[in-house]
């Protein structure tokens, strides 16, 4: 292990030394090790794996399995930012002892350090039975995506002043039962702040306004790599998607007007081993 590896107590050190805390979401080798290189605090494998990386119109179909083979990739990759792994739709809703065995699969074969699990209420319980099993679990409460047919679509939550203080109940409560970080996503500012400003654990916005502990993007999403895909609370920090797409009409291109490869992108034989060559017939060399 890297010596300075972050630990999930680290972020609780930033909140109490008043340091914003960088999240970003990564899902393989290659933007695990970016993410990690740029010096991010914690990479979320998130279930966006789900639409933005598999094609799944939404984070519902992705599976145990399919999330487990990503962790496994963002881990070999992070040295550095706690890892995080996203426990995907009904596989911690069924039971505890489900909630804890799948949980179990991101830690010991994934060799994530902690799991994500959306949704407060009912399932509080399960969130400490986790933590009970020895579990480092983090929240996420507001729009929760896994359930976002029932919220009635992608919307802000907590507009009302009873729908703001479901959600500051709910985040007590997850507090209470041990979590070590909680994601508050699509929430009015003002709320999130004042989650923040009473949990004694982090807290981390993605659509949440500056008040929160830290932030939280999707890696393709701050770096245009998307598909008219353009909320509010998004920022687009480079267009390496622009990047991307000329990169690659440059090379189909080139490609077809056969300036690439260039004698540069070639390798070459000397005379004398291709006189030898030459002078071979197909039935010599059968
Ligand atoms: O799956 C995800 O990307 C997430 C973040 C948006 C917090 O849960």
């Amino acid at each position: 292990m890297c010596a300075d590896r972050l630990q999930l107590c680290d972020l609780g050190k930033l909140k109490q030394k008043k340091q914003p805390i960088v999240m970003v979401t990564a899902y393989d080798y290659p933007t695990g090790r970016l993410a990690d290189e740029a010096g991010v605090d914690c990479v979320l494998v998130g279930d966006s794996l789900s639409n933005v990386v598999l094609g799944y119109p939404d984070t519902v179909p992705v599976t145990m399995d399919e999330m487990l083979h990503h962790v496994k990739a963002v881990t070999r990759a992070v040295r550095r930012a706690v890892v995080i792994a996203d426990m995907p739709f009904l596989s911690f809703q069924v039971s505890p002892e489900r909630a804890i065995e799948n949980a179990g699969r991101f830690l010991k074969e994934g060799l994530a350090q902690a799991v994500k699990v959306e949704g407060g209420g009912h399932l509080v319980p399960t969130v400490a039975s986790m933590v009970r099993a020895g579990i480092p679990t983090v929240g996420h409460l507001g729009l929760t995506p896994q359930t976002a047919s029932l919220l009635g679509g992608y919307h802000v939550q907590g507009k009302t002043g009873r729908a703001a203080h479901a959600i500051l109940e709910d985040a007590w409560h997850l507090e209470q039962a041990g979590i070590s970080l909680l994601v508050l996503e699509c929430v009015p500012d003002r709320l999130a702040a004042r989650i923040a400003k009473e949990l004694t654990i982090p807290v981390i916005g993605i659509g949440a306004g500056a008040g929160c502990d830290g932030q939280v993007l999707v890696f393709h999403d701050l770096l245009g790599i998307t598909f008219g895909f353009a909320p509010k609370f998004l920022k687009v920090f480079a267009d390496a998607g622009e990047t991307m797409r000329k990169g690659l009409s440059d090379y189909a291109r080139q490609v077809r007007e056969r300036t690439f490869p260039a004698v540069e992108n070639s390798f070459s034989i000397s005379d004398e081993e291709w006189q030898r060559l030459e002078g071979s017939t197909r039935k010599e060399r059968e």
